[in-house]
């Protein structure tokens, strides 16, 4: 799928594109592999762990336009991965989060119709649907913005899809390394904000091979979803920690006791498969319909039931201590 292809990530120095790079170069053949993002720290960094022939280190903004149309000369396969992410910060600096999550969707779409890109994912989060916060609005504005790329394609070839999950097990600023440093200063307790809180967990790998699979099966406009386990916040401070007490902090802004990725006002747009869901745009493209219960490596899927909601608090799968052990050292 990825040999001799001309790969670009958006905000390729962050913990998907330090994966994602890391497993292309070892199971692929890729032509050129574009690291694209703002800061020359990382990107040194990133050069001193990945310097094979065929990485390209590009710094850019995707608030910018022009430097996008650049670098996507040449380019088959884009993943956009760039964006600000922290709730709390999006919270503060609204603007900063819409002109990077938003109009960087708009400005990437721009520059891979431009292109002739074939394939384009972009990377979405369970605070998307149905949001509550301003980094999940803007996440859900740039769902839409893919989605309806489709339309713009018009006689170009570029295709559109959107790759949606939760929490990525120890990524930035997540819950896993801020329990890490408490244990490590020795606190004497754990913060929980509510007893009842859950998540989906995945970890990046699975995330970056999830997102893999996806540019064989898509077609354009659909946001895929991969079946993956939900772990209560209380479970996971038992488990890293047994002997420390959990002091109960209360829900913090922004922030939902149970994360949605498939809302129920989508069920009659939700096909479910093996693995994976797939929510189809409720608009259709270039004027075709198609089957959405076969994809195009012949997986087939049948319709979710009117009402279907893919929720953190009512997944049938839960981790348990050990295996949420398991998943923390991945
Ligand atoms: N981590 C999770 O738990 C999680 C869960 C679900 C979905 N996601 C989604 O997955 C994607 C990747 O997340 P991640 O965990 O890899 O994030 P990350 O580690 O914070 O990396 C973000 C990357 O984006 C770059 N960036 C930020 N603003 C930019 C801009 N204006 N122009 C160009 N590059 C920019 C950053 O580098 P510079 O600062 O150097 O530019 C960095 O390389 C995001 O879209 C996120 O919404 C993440």
């Amino acid at each position: 799928m990825l040999n001799n292809k001309s790969i670009l990530i958006t905000g390729g120095t962050g913990s998907f594109g330090h994966k994602f790079t890391e497993t292309i170069i070892k199971n692929y053949t890729p032509r050129k592999v574009v690291i694209f993002s703002r800061d020359e720290l990382k990107q040194f960094e990133m050069q001193q762990l990945f310097n094979q022939k065929c990485m390209r280190y590009f710094i850019g903004d995707v608030r910018d336009k022009d430097r996008l149309l650049m670098a996507m000369n040449d380019i088959d396969y884009v993943i956009h991965a760039a964006a600000l992410k922290q709730v709390p910060a999006a919270e503060y600096n609204p603007t900063e989060c819409i002109k990077t999550n938003v109009q960087g969707a708009e400005n990437v779409i721009h520059a891979a119709l431009y292109n002739h890109v074939e394939k384009v994912i972009a990377l979405s989060t369970d605070k998307a649907a149905n949001p509550i916060n301003l980094y999940g609005a803007t996440k859900l504005c740039s769902d839409k913005l893919f989605v309806a790329a489709n339309n713009f394609a018009g006689t170009k070839k570029t295709i559109f899809s959107v790759v949606r999950y939760g929490n990525v097990v120890g990524s930035r600023g997540s819950v896993v390394p801020l329990f890490k440093k408490f244990i490590e200063k020795k606190k004497d307790s754990l913060p929980i904000t509510d007893p009842k809180m859950t998540r989906f967990w995945i970890t990046l790998q699975e995330g970056v091979d999830f997102v893999i699979k996806n540019f064989s099966r898509m077609s354009g406009g659909e946001i895929y979803v991969p079946k993956i386990p939900s772990v209560k916040i209380t479970d996971l401070a038992s488990a890293m920690a047994p002997a420390l007490p959990q002091k109960i902090i209360g829900i913090r802004p922004g922030e939902k006791l149970h994360e949605v990725m498939c809302p129920s006002d989508d069920s009659h747009l939700t096909v479910e498969f093996e693995d994976h869901y797939v929510i189809f745009p409720s608009i259709q493209f270039r004027g075709t319909t198609r089957d959405k219960t076969i994809n195009n490596v012949g997986e087939k899927g049948s319709p979710v039931r009117q009402g279907f909601e893919y929720n953190s608090g009512t997944n049938p799968h839960f981790l348990s201590s050990k295996e949420i052990i398991g998943y923390n050292k991945k």
